[in-house]
């Protein structure tokens, strides 16, 4: 990014697991920040169990970004908005894909402004290519053995392979 404005945005999400869309939204994110935080955060208790564990979908996001040094990749538990606040990060990314991600990701962003209103949030669309990819799609193709190389990178891949030939 030009001029001195150093921005690091933050891009959380569940990455379970990291998919081509998420990749290219992070990469997307570098043409508007300076630094990209992608912040895997600990499912709710609420929510479904993940198909993979906190330490591994972290893993995962280290391995597909490892030649990006303006990526970091970070874990965190509790409130995005009290993770923002830790990193002093000003921004939050998030990837939009489909009126249908609307509803959700508005919500979400004004309940995150009531809790820090001096957050950022912008979204950025995927490549078309990519904008039907979701992480749970590709976890019950992976799981009921489809295909999915052209979804994700080779280490999910990888860990996908294995995960569901197991189980
Ligand atoms: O990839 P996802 O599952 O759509 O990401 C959702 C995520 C992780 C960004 C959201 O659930 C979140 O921010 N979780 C942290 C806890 C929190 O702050 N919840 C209140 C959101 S308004």
């Amino acid at each position: 990014m030009t001029g001195h404005r150093n921005l690091t945005a933050l891009y959380p999400g569940s990455f379970d697991p990291v998919t081509l869309g998420h990749e290219d939204v992070a990469h997307r994110t570098l043409r508007v920040a300076d630094r990209v935080v992608v912040a895997v955060a600990e499912s709710a208790p609420e929510t479904k169990q993940p198909a993979f564990t906190l330490q591994e979908r972290l893993e995962m996001l280290r391995e597909v970004f490892a030649g990006e040094d303006r990526i970091e990749c970070v874990a965190f538990r509790g409130l995005l908005v009290d993770f923002a606040r830790e990193r002093g990060a000003e921004v939050v990314v998030r990837g939009l894909r489909a009126v249908s991600d609307f509803e959700y990701e508005f919500q979400m962003a004004q309940m995150n402004r009531e809790l820090h209103p001096d957050l950022e949030f912008i979204f950025l669309t995927p490549g078309a290519e990519l904008s039907f990819l979701s992480a749970s799609l590709v976890r019950e193709v992976a799981r009921l053995g489809g295909d999915v190389s052209s979804f994700v990178s080779e280490p999910v891949f990888r860990r996908l392979t294995r995960r569901f030939q197991t189980s």
